[in-house]
């Protein structure tokens, strides 16, 4: 038997990217993304996120202390990011509307290449609220948005999908400018919106990592980014419909966001597994005026927004690569007991002829607080059985991994399993995925 390990980044985008193929259950599908021909998103500067903080943050200071709709620093915060998008080359498009009495701007920026029929799009809203700066919200999720588009230059990245973002204004007023977006959009061109992914405050200073609980794809994609991280996640629960995905949901296209606390108070539970302080708001500053570059946690920060790059890479990779195998996933969650009994989860491989080959991919994604109590096998349709991991890796959490295995001695079509035991107290998980792909 070979077993090869990939880096653990690697197996993680690998296992998002399987998860364009198809979610509830079982499936069976040509290989999407993920195979030949997808790159892995690029690490997101976070020196260079809180750079574009610190430049809304003085924008705010020189024009009132705000960047709110209808003010001056709201316009200043448009141009200073059109100028960087228009400097890195893109198409950029600024949309006017009135709200309130007072005009407001809506900043689309197309990269220009991909399937114009098939449209990803991720979004922030640039407005703060008339109190403050806005620098968490939503400065945040703005220059995340910002500094992902500026990356996708940076390394001349060329989906399959054609990417566009966008920076909405008078959301603090209701949804205003992404409302007005959705609906001057021509029925043929929101036919072409695959997904959209909304950003609105992803810094918080007593963080949270919440998942919008909308398209299982998108949702699934953020999922597994954190699983490798070892981060738990929970859904958002903080009003759905709370932010500019909104509009986008209500006409069908599917959305997804992260988010990581607003005025609700982390409790003991989540303080527990995320660190901060219970009991305390996840963001004691919101709407208010000391809502400014203090108020970020740069941990949150850096990693929402090494997300939004795996999530805009993974989706955007889309369905244009060409094929090159046979994939069965199962992607139901099983419980794996506290020392105790062991587990499986199947998947059932047809239509491939004779044996399995001799560089089997399994793809293991297990959540687990501690992978040294985990012993994880393949069984092959006729009992046999191929050790994955044998209580290695020590205090490490989840196994998020690729394994190859020569299964060449084994027919291939039948019901393939996923074993996995628990043999000591106390760290407890489940298995999040089991994947077989067929070369
Ligand atoms: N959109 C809200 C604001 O800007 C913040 C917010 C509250 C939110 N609940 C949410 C954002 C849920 C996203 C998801 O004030
Ligand atoms: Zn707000
Ligand atoms: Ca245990």
């Amino acid at each position: 038997m070979n077993l090869s390990v990939p880096r653990r980044v690697t197996a993680a985008a690998a296992l998002a990217a399987l998860a364009l193929g198809g979610l509830a259950g079982t499936s069976a599908s040509a290989a999407p993304a993920g195979g030949a021909g997808a790159t892995a998103a690029p690490d997101i500067s976070l020196a260079n996120v809180k750079q574009h903080l610190t430049s809304l943050q003085s924008i705010a200071t020189s024009n009132g202390g705000n960047r709110a709709h209808g003010r001056a620093g709201y316009k200043a915060s448009i141009d200073f990011v059109k100028a960087k998008l228009d400097a890195a080359g893109y198409t950029t498009t600024l949309q006017t509307f009135t709200s309130s009495g007072a005009t407001g701007y809506n900043l689309i920026a197309d990269w220009p290449g991909g399937d114009p029929n098939q449209v990803l799009m991720a979004g922030s809203h640039l407005d703060s609220v008339a109190a403050g700066a806005g620098i968490n919200d939503n400065g945040s999720g703005s220059a995340a948005v910002l500094e992902t588009a500026l990356t996708v230059s940076r390394t001349g990245y060329q989906p399959s999908k054609h990417l566009r973002f966008a920076w909405w204004g008078a959301e603090e007023l209701g949804l205003v400018g992404s409302k007005y977006y959705v609906n001057n959009l021509p029925t043929t061109e929101r036919a072409k919106l695959k997904g959209y992914l909304n950003f609105d405050m992803i810094g918080s200073p007593n963080p949270g990592y919440f998942v919008y609980d909308d398209d299982p794809t998108i949702e699934q994609t953020f999922k597994s980014y954190f699983a490798g991280l070892g981060v738990p996640t929970e859904i958002e629960t903080e009003g759905d419909g709370r932010s500019d995905h909104a509009p986008f949901k209500n006409v069908g296209v599917p959305v997804g966001g992260l988010f990581s606390g607003a005025d609700y108070v982390k409790t003991a539970a989540q303080a527990q597994k995320w660190g901060g302080t219970s009991g305390q708001a996840f963001d004691r500053c919101y709407h208010s005026s000391c809502d400014t570059t203090a108020n970020i946690n740069d941990t949150a920060l850096d990693r929402n927004s090494d997300a939004v790059a795996h999530a805009v890479w993974t989706l955007s990779a889309g369905s244009t690569t060409p094929p090159t195998g046979k994939v069965f996933e199962n992607t139901a969650d099983v419980a794996v007991p506290d020392n105790g009994a062991a587990v499986t989860s199947s998947v059932t491989v047809t239509g491939v002829t004779g044996n399995a080959p001799a560089n089997l991919a399994v793809g293991v994604d297990i959540v687990h607080t501690y992978r040294g109590d985990l012993i994880v096998d393949l069984i092959a349709p006729d009992g046999s059985v191929y050790s994955l991991s044998n209580r290695s890796g020590g205090s490490a959490d989840n196994i998020v991994q690729t394994y190859t295995v020569d299964a060449s001695t084994e027919v291939a079509n039948g019901v393939w399993k996923l074993r996995v035991q628990d043999k000591a107290a106390a760290d407890t998980g489940y298995v999040n995925g089991f994947k077989l792909t067929f070369p």
